[in-house]
């Protein structure tokens, strides 16, 4: 099945939110088979970001993803990453529907709660996972419901 990269960004974890975000995921059916609560440095922050590197609010994101612990996680599930891009909303929690986690904890656009793989960017859930994860820090297994979640 497929995998994908999220993380709850300092903002959320400082906010509590940490329980809340998990509990989407694993309500919709998706499994955690990874996560790893940290704090992101500098280096990893900007091959994080690489793709923003030299846009206006580059170093202010950097800032911010660095200010504080995150929770990393990789979820797994059919079509996993375009699920949680749909489960989070649109980049600016303020053009995202209730509902979604930004739409329902976010405001604006420079603390929107959570960060995860873009789907339309082929590729990007497997670099994001391996940027942050070992090989043996991800766990393969069978939930109970999975025979009620696929046909
Ligand atoms: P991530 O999951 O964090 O990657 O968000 P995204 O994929 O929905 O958006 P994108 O990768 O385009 O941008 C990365 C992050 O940079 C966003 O989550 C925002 O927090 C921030 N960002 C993007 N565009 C802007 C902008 O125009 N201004 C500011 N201040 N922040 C921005
Ligand atoms: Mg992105």
């Amino acid at each position: 099945a497929e995998r994908t990269f999220v993380m709850v960004k300092p903002d959320g974890v400082q906010r509590g939110l940490i329980g809340d975000i998990v509990s989407r995921f694993e309500d919709r059916g998706l499994k955690m088979v990874g996560g790893k609560f940290m704090q992101i440095d500098e280096e990893l922050a900007h091959d994080h970001y690489g793709e923003h590197e030299g846009k206006p609010f580059f170093e202010g994101l950097v800032d911010f993803i660095t200010s504080g612990p995150v929770f990393a996680m990789v979820w797994e599930g059919q079509d996993a990453t375009r699920q949680v891009r749909r489960m989070m909303g649109e980049t600016d929690p303020a053009e995202s529907a209730p509902g979604t986690i930004r739409g329902d904890y976010g405001l604006d656009l420079g603390r929107n709660v959570i960060h995860g793989s873009d789907h339309e960017d082929e590729g990007a859930n497997e670099r994001e996972i391996a940027l942050f994860f070992d090989e043996d820090e991800l766990v393969d297994y069978e939930r109970v419901d999975e025979t009620w979640l696929y046909e």
